[in-house]
Protein backbone atom coordinates (compact mmCIF):
# COMPACT_ATOMS: atom_id res chain seq x y z
CA UNK A 1 0.00 0.00 0.00
CA UNK A 2 2.46 2.46 0.78
CA UNK A 3 4.55 1.46 -2.07
CA UNK A 4 1.49 2.15 -3.85
CA UNK A 5 0.56 5.61 -2.10
CA UNK A 6 4.86 6.27 -3.53
CA UNK A 7 3.98 5.30 -7.26
CA UNK A 8 0.85 7.68 -7.27
CA UNK A 9 2.92 10.48 -5.79
CA UNK A 10 5.83 9.65 -8.42
CA UNK A 11 3.75 9.35 -10.82
CA UNK A 12 1.84 12.57 -10.22
CA UNK A 13 5.07 14.65 -10.27
CA UNK A 14 5.94 13.33 -13.41
CA UNK A 15 3.21 14.32 -15.11
CA UNK A 16 3.94 17.88 -13.30
CA UNK A 17 7.57 17.78 -14.84
CA UNK A 18 6.39 16.68 -18.33
CA UNK A 19 3.77 19.53 -18.20
CA UNK A 20 6.26 22.11 -16.90
CA UNK A 21 8.37 21.29 -19.76
CA UNK A 22 5.76 21.14 -22.48
CA UNK A 23 4.53 24.41 -21.43
CA UNK A 24 8.34 25.80 -21.54
CA UNK A 25 8.76 24.51 -25.15
CA UNK A 26 5.92 25.99 -26.41
CA UNK A 27 6.77 29.11 -24.93
CA UNK A 28 10.14 29.28 -26.64
CA UNK A 29 8.94 28.21 -29.88
CA UNK A 30 6.73 31.36 -30.15
CA UNK A 31 7.90 34.82 -31.26
CA UNK A 32 6.60 38.07 -30.57
CA UNK A 33 5.15 37.87 -33.90
CA UNK A 34 3.47 34.63 -33.05
CA UNK A 35 4.98 32.82 -36.13
CA UNK A 36 5.92 29.51 -34.80
CA UNK A 37 9.46 28.41 -35.39
CA UNK A 38 10.26 25.14 -36.04
CA UNK A 39 13.65 22.91 -35.94
CA UNK A 40 15.77 23.87 -39.31
CA UNK A 41 16.21 20.04 -41.12
CA UNK A 42 19.28 18.00 -40.78
CA UNK A 43 22.44 19.91 -43.16
CA UNK A 44 20.33 22.88 -43.25
CA UNK A 45 20.26 26.19 -41.30
CA UNK A 46 17.10 28.17 -40.87
CA UNK A 47 16.65 31.99 -40.15
CA UNK A 48 13.95 34.21 -40.80
CA UNK A 49 11.76 32.90 -44.17
CA UNK A 50 15.62 31.76 -45.23
CA UNK A 51 16.66 28.14 -45.24
CA UNK A 52 19.63 27.06 -46.24
CA UNK A 53 20.83 23.34 -46.95
CA UNK A 54 24.04 21.49 -48.16
CA UNK A 55 25.15 18.30 -48.57
CA UNK A 56 21.98 16.14 -48.09
CA UNK A 57 18.95 14.65 -49.59
CA UNK A 58 16.32 16.66 -51.31
CA UNK A 59 13.34 15.18 -49.21
CA UNK A 60 13.35 17.64 -46.73
CA UNK A 61 11.11 19.10 -44.33
CA UNK A 62 10.29 22.83 -45.53
CA UNK A 63 9.28 24.92 -42.31
CA UNK A 64 6.67 27.10 -42.56
CA UNK A 65 6.87 30.85 -43.40
CA UNK A 66 9.68 29.99 -45.78
CA UNK A 67 9.90 31.73 -48.94
CA UNK A 68 13.25 31.65 -50.21
CA UNK A 69 15.07 28.63 -50.40
CA UNK A 70 18.84 27.79 -51.11
CA UNK A 71 20.35 24.48 -51.99
CA UNK A 72 23.65 23.66 -52.93
CA UNK A 73 24.59 19.57 -53.32
CA UNK A 74 21.17 18.38 -52.13
CA UNK A 75 20.52 15.46 -54.48
CA UNK A 76 18.16 13.48 -55.44
CA UNK A 77 14.19 13.74 -54.21
CA UNK A 78 11.58 15.68 -55.18
CA UNK A 79 11.00 19.02 -53.52
CA UNK A 80 7.43 20.69 -53.30
CA UNK A 81 7.75 24.82 -53.33
CA UNK A 82 4.47 25.61 -53.36
CA UNK A 83 4.13 29.20 -51.37
CA UNK A 84 8.18 29.49 -51.92
CA UNK A 85 9.12 32.75 -53.89
CA UNK A 86 12.90 32.13 -54.46
CA UNK A 87 14.87 29.07 -55.00
CA UNK A 88 18.51 28.27 -55.74
CA UNK A 89 19.19 24.36 -56.60
CA UNK A 90 22.74 24.45 -57.66
CA UNK A 91 25.35 21.62 -58.00
CA UNK A 92 22.65 19.18 -57.11
CA UNK A 93 23.04 16.82 -60.42
CA UNK A 94 19.35 17.66 -61.63
CA UNK A 95 18.44 16.03 -64.93
CA UNK A 96 14.86 15.40 -64.16
CA UNK A 97 12.68 19.17 -64.15
CA UNK A 98 9.70 17.80 -64.03
CA UNK A 99 10.50 15.04 -60.80
CA UNK A 100 12.76 17.60 -59.04
CA UNK A 101 10.24 20.27 -58.38
CA UNK A 102 6.75 20.15 -58.00
CA UNK A 103 4.02 22.97 -57.84
CA UNK A 104 5.88 26.19 -58.79
CA UNK A 105 3.54 27.97 -59.30
CA UNK A 106 4.59 31.15 -56.62
CA UNK A 107 8.51 30.99 -57.72
CA UNK A 108 9.46 34.17 -58.95
CA UNK A 109 13.22 33.11 -59.22
CA UNK A 110 14.76 29.83 -59.87
CA UNK A 111 18.53 29.08 -60.26
CA UNK A 112 19.44 25.75 -61.60
CA UNK A 113 22.79 26.33 -62.49
CA UNK A 114 25.55 23.86 -62.41
CA UNK A 115 23.40 20.80 -63.06
CA UNK A 116 22.46 18.04 -65.29
CA UNK A 117 20.18 18.81 -67.47
CA UNK A 118 19.95 17.85 -70.65
CA UNK A 119 16.53 18.31 -72.10
CA UNK A 120 13.81 20.47 -71.91
CA UNK A 121 10.15 19.92 -73.35
CA UNK A 122 7.29 21.92 -75.25
CA UNK A 123 5.20 23.87 -72.13
CA UNK A 124 8.35 22.72 -69.46
CA UNK A 125 7.77 25.85 -67.77
CA UNK A 126 4.07 25.98 -68.42
CA UNK A 127 3.33 26.03 -64.65
CA UNK A 128 6.02 28.47 -63.18
CA UNK A 129 3.69 31.50 -64.06
CA UNK A 130 5.10 34.21 -62.08
CA UNK A 131 8.78 33.09 -63.14
CA UNK A 132 10.60 36.55 -64.11
CA UNK A 133 14.05 35.06 -63.14
CA UNK A 134 15.13 31.96 -64.72
CA UNK A 135 19.27 30.77 -64.68
CA UNK A 136 19.61 27.39 -66.18
CA UNK A 137 23.48 28.21 -66.58
CA UNK A 138 25.94 25.60 -66.67
CA UNK A 139 23.70 22.44 -67.57
CA UNK A 140 24.00 20.36 -70.32
CA UNK A 141 21.46 21.44 -72.42
CA UNK A 142 21.61 20.48 -76.45
CA UNK A 143 18.14 21.43 -77.57
CA UNK A 144 14.81 24.11 -76.93
CA UNK A 145 11.87 22.84 -77.83
CA UNK A 146 9.90 25.53 -79.97
CA UNK A 147 7.05 25.96 -77.53
CA UNK A 148 9.06 25.67 -74.20
CA UNK A 149 8.81 28.96 -73.16
CA UNK A 150 4.74 28.60 -73.34
CA UNK A 151 3.11 30.64 -70.37
CA UNK A 152 6.52 32.59 -69.46
CA UNK A 153 5.43 35.92 -70.09
CA UNK A 154 6.93 37.49 -67.30
CA UNK A 155 10.19 36.19 -67.38
CA UNK A 156 12.48 39.33 -67.97
CA UNK A 157 16.36 37.59 -66.91
CA UNK A 158 17.12 34.77 -69.03
CA UNK A 159 20.51 32.74 -68.54
CA UNK A 160 21.43 29.80 -70.48
CA UNK A 161 25.13 30.51 -70.67
CA UNK A 162 27.66 27.42 -70.70
CA UNK A 163 24.93 24.66 -72.08
CA UNK A 164 25.61 22.71 -75.65
CA UNK A 165 22.90 24.89 -78.00
CA UNK A 166 23.45 24.34 -81.44
CA UNK A 167 20.44 25.63 -83.11
CA UNK A 168 17.60 27.12 -81.20
CA UNK A 169 14.08 27.06 -83.26
CA UNK A 170 13.44 30.44 -85.01
CA UNK A 171 11.72 32.75 -81.99
CA UNK A 172 12.03 30.78 -79.40
CA UNK A 173 12.02 33.49 -77.05
CA UNK A 174 8.86 35.12 -78.43
CA UNK A 175 6.25 34.13 -75.22
CA UNK A 176 8.71 36.20 -73.13
CA UNK A 177 7.55 39.91 -74.27
CA UNK A 178 9.12 41.65 -71.42
CA UNK A 179 12.47 40.02 -71.50
CA UNK A 180 15.05 42.58 -71.07
CA UNK A 181 18.12 39.96 -70.56
CA UNK A 182 19.11 37.08 -72.73
CA UNK A 183 22.53 35.56 -71.75
CA UNK A 184 23.23 32.37 -74.60
CA UNK A 185 26.61 32.97 -74.26
CA UNK A 186 29.54 29.73 -74.31
CA UNK A 187 27.24 27.91 -76.49
CA UNK A 188 28.02 26.66 -80.09
CA UNK A 189 25.22 28.79 -81.31
CA UNK A 190 26.30 29.38 -84.95
CA UNK A 191 23.65 31.89 -86.43
CA UNK A 192 20.34 34.00 -86.19
CA UNK A 193 17.71 34.52 -88.77
CA UNK A 194 16.04 37.64 -89.25
CA UNK A 195 13.73 39.00 -87.25
CA UNK A 196 14.16 36.61 -84.78
CA UNK A 197 13.71 38.88 -81.91
CA UNK A 198 11.05 40.08 -83.55
CA UNK A 199 8.75 39.70 -80.09
CA UNK A 200 11.49 40.64 -77.71
CA UNK A 201 11.54 44.10 -78.57
CA UNK A 202 12.89 45.03 -74.57
CA UNK A 203 15.83 43.38 -75.15
CA UNK A 204 18.62 45.72 -73.13
CA UNK A 205 21.39 42.72 -72.93
CA UNK A 206 22.08 40.35 -75.28
CA UNK A 207 25.06 38.25 -74.39
CA UNK A 208 26.54 36.06 -77.64
CA UNK A 209 29.96 35.68 -76.83
CA UNK A 210 31.77 32.68 -76.72
CA UNK A 211 29.86 30.50 -79.55
CA UNK A 212 30.32 29.61 -83.15
CA UNK A 213 28.49 32.52 -85.31
CA UNK A 214 29.82 32.74 -88.43
CA UNK A 215 27.24 35.09 -89.69
CA UNK A 216 24.86 37.62 -88.37
CA UNK A 217 22.11 38.85 -91.74
CA UNK A 218 21.25 42.55 -91.68
CA UNK A 219 17.47 42.04 -89.66
CA UNK A 220 18.62 39.78 -87.43
CA UNK A 221 18.96 42.24 -84.34
CA UNK A 222 17.13 44.77 -86.15
CA UNK A 223 13.73 44.33 -83.83
CA UNK A 224 16.25 45.39 -80.79
CA UNK A 225 15.46 49.05 -80.47
CA UNK A 226 16.02 49.01 -76.94
CA UNK A 227 19.59 47.18 -77.22
CA UNK A 228 22.21 48.71 -74.38
CA UNK A 229 24.93 46.33 -74.59
CA UNK A 230 25.80 43.47 -77.30
CA UNK A 231 28.43 41.11 -76.85
CA UNK A 232 29.55 38.88 -79.54
CA UNK A 233 33.01 38.46 -78.87
CA UNK A 234 34.80 34.89 -79.02
CA UNK A 235 32.80 33.60 -82.26
CA UNK A 236 33.91 33.19 -86.25
CA UNK A 237 32.02 35.93 -87.70
CA UNK A 238 34.11 36.89 -91.02
CA UNK A 239 30.78 38.45 -92.20
CA UNK A 240 29.17 41.18 -90.58
CA UNK A 241 26.20 42.41 -93.36
CA UNK A 242 26.06 45.88 -94.13
CA UNK A 243 22.91 47.52 -92.40
CA UNK A 244 23.63 44.99 -89.48
CA UNK A 245 23.47 48.56 -86.53
CA UNK A 246 21.40 50.73 -89.40
CA UNK A 247 18.58 50.61 -86.31
CA UNK A 248 16.84 53.54 -84.93
CA UNK A 249 19.57 52.77 -82.28
CA UNK A 250 23.04 53.96 -81.10
CA UNK A 251 24.98 51.70 -82.45
CA UNK A 252 26.46 49.32 -79.81
CA UNK A 253 30.23 48.75 -78.94
CA UNK A 254 31.10 45.59 -80.50
CA UNK A 255 33.97 43.75 -78.93
CA UNK A 256 36.59 42.22 -81.83
CA UNK A 257 35.47 38.92 -82.82
CA UNK A 258 38.29 36.24 -82.38
C1 LIG B 1 29.70 20.13 -48.47
O1 LIG B 1 30.57 19.12 -48.97
C2 LIG B 1 31.73 19.65 -49.64
C3 LIG B 1 32.47 18.48 -50.30
O2 LIG B 1 32.54 17.39 -49.46
C4 LIG B 1 32.59 20.40 -48.63
O3 LIG B 1 33.72 20.93 -49.26
C5 LIG B 1 31.75 21.52 -48.02
O4 LIG B 1 32.49 22.18 -47.01
C6 LIG B 1 30.44 21.00 -47.44
N1 LIG B 1 29.64 22.15 -47.06
C7 LIG B 1 29.09 22.27 -45.85
C8 LIG B 1 28.38 23.54 -45.55
O5 LIG B 1 29.14 21.36 -45.03
C1 LIG C 1 0.85 21.67 -64.35
O1 LIG C 1 -0.23 21.66 -63.43
C2 LIG C 1 -1.31 20.88 -63.86
C3 LIG C 1 -2.46 21.09 -62.86
O2 LIG C 1 -2.00 21.03 -61.55
C4 LIG C 1 -0.86 19.42 -63.93
O3 LIG C 1 -1.93 18.60 -64.35
C5 LIG C 1 0.27 19.30 -64.91
O4 LIG C 1 0.77 17.98 -64.92
C6 LIG C 1 1.39 20.27 -64.55
N1 LIG C 1 2.37 20.28 -65.63
C7 LIG C 1 3.64 19.94 -65.45
C8 LIG C 1 4.54 19.99 -66.64
O5 LIG C 1 4.06 19.63 -64.36
C1 LIG D 1 23.29 32.56 -63.51
O1 LIG D 1 24.21 31.76 -62.79
C2 LIG D 1 25.57 31.95 -63.19
C3 LIG D 1 26.39 30.91 -62.46
O2 LIG D 1 26.14 30.92 -61.09
C4 LIG D 1 25.98 33.39 -62.87
O3 LIG D 1 27.30 33.59 -63.29
C5 LIG D 1 25.06 34.32 -63.62
O4 LIG D 1 25.36 35.66 -63.27
C6 LIG D 1 23.60 34.05 -63.29
N1 LIG D 1 22.79 34.89 -64.13
C7 LIG D 1 21.63 35.40 -63.76
C8 LIG D 1 20.92 36.26 -64.72
O5 LIG D 1 21.17 35.18 -62.66
C1 LIG E 1 26.30 35.47 -68.52
O1 LIG E 1 26.66 34.17 -68.13
C2 LIG E 1 28.02 34.01 -67.75
C3 LIG E 1 28.25 32.57 -67.44
O2 LIG E 1 27.37 32.10 -66.45
C4 LIG E 1 28.32 34.89 -66.56
O3 LIG E 1 29.70 34.79 -66.24
C5 LIG E 1 27.96 36.31 -66.87
O4 LIG E 1 28.13 37.08 -65.70
C6 LIG E 1 26.54 36.41 -67.35
N1 LIG E 1 26.29 37.79 -67.69
C7 LIG E 1 25.25 38.44 -67.20
C8 LIG E 1 25.13 39.88 -67.60
O5 LIG E 1 24.42 37.91 -66.48
C1 LIG F 1 31.92 25.97 -85.81
O1 LIG F 1 31.43 26.19 -87.12
C2 LIG F 1 32.30 25.71 -88.14
C3 LIG F 1 31.73 26.18 -89.47
O2 LIG F 1 30.34 25.90 -89.57
C4 LIG F 1 32.41 24.20 -88.00
O3 LIG F 1 33.29 23.70 -88.98
C5 LIG F 1 32.94 23.86 -86.61
O4 LIG F 1 32.95 22.45 -86.43
C6 LIG F 1 32.08 24.50 -85.54
N1 LIG F 1 32.68 24.28 -84.25
C7 LIG F 1 32.00 23.85 -83.20
C8 LIG F 1 32.78 23.74 -81.93
O5 LIG F 1 30.80 23.59 -83.23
Amino acid sequence: MENYRRLVIAGNIGWTVLLVFLAVVSAHTRHGDGVVSQRAPLGCTYLKNVLQCYNRSADLFIPLGVTRIDLENVLGGSLDVKNIHHLRWVHSKIYDLNKAIVNPQSLRTLDLSFNDITRLQDSQFQNYTNLNHLNLSNNVINDLPRDVFINNQNIRQLCLAHNSLKAIPFQVFAPMEHLYELNLSHNFLVTFLDHFFKFNKYIEVLLLNNNNITKITSNALADLTELKRLDLSFNSLNIVSKGLFDSPYEPPVLKPSQ
